[in-house]
């Protein structure tokens, strides 16, 4: 099920250890990233390329909580509320985020468009929190200006917003 272009990355991946296996995680974030989420064909699909069992693919798949099993918004906004972003505000950036979308934490907005999530997953920029990250992109110093301003970003359309206001990871 995935584009030649995945499987072309993924072997690449699997070229650069020495140990095939290690390549299993970036490989399942490379399957992500095309389809959104993890469907049990894509693991699949992973495994057989990585060159290790189906139980091992999704015994890795479950284990980490960036690799999503089931599908969610088509943008997905993670705050980061560990302690450093926690201090600089991230429960009040998620709760205005929560507000301005209409969502809780958890949830989907009805277009299907935008998922929030609270996370705990430092993401590595807490010399800049508050912060999240939409899909692959970052978004920092998130001010309260700057938080409406991404609010009015996804709300009028989350699917161009990750194309260049942020830092790209
Ligand atoms: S604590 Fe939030 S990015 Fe590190």
């Amino acid at each position: 099920m995935l584009l030649t272009e995945t499987r072309d990355r993924i072997l690449a991946e699997v070229d650069r250890y020495p140990e095939r296996r290690t390549a299993l995680l970036p490989s399942l974030k490379l399957a992500q990233r095309e389809v959104g989420w993890l469907p049990p064909e894509a693991i699949a699909e992973v495994a057989d390329l990585v060159g290790v069992s189906h139980a091992s693919a999704n015994e890795l798949a479950t284990f980490y909580s960036m690799l999503r099993l089931q599908p969610g918004g088509r943008m997905r906004v993670e705050v980061c509320v560990q302690l450093p972003c926690a201090l600089a505000g991230a429960d009040r950036l998620l709760e205005t985020l929560a507000e301005g979308l209409g969502i809780r934490p958890g949830e989907v907005t009805a277009d299907g468009a935008v998922e929030l999530i609270r996370t705990s997953e430092c993401f590595g920029a807490c010399h800049r929190a508050p912060m999240c990250r939409l899909n692959d992109e970052y978004r920092e110093n998130l001010t309260p200006k700057a938080t409406r301003d991404l609010i009015e970003e996804l709300r009028s359309g989350a699917d161009g917003v990750a194309q260049g206001n942020g830092v790209a990871r």
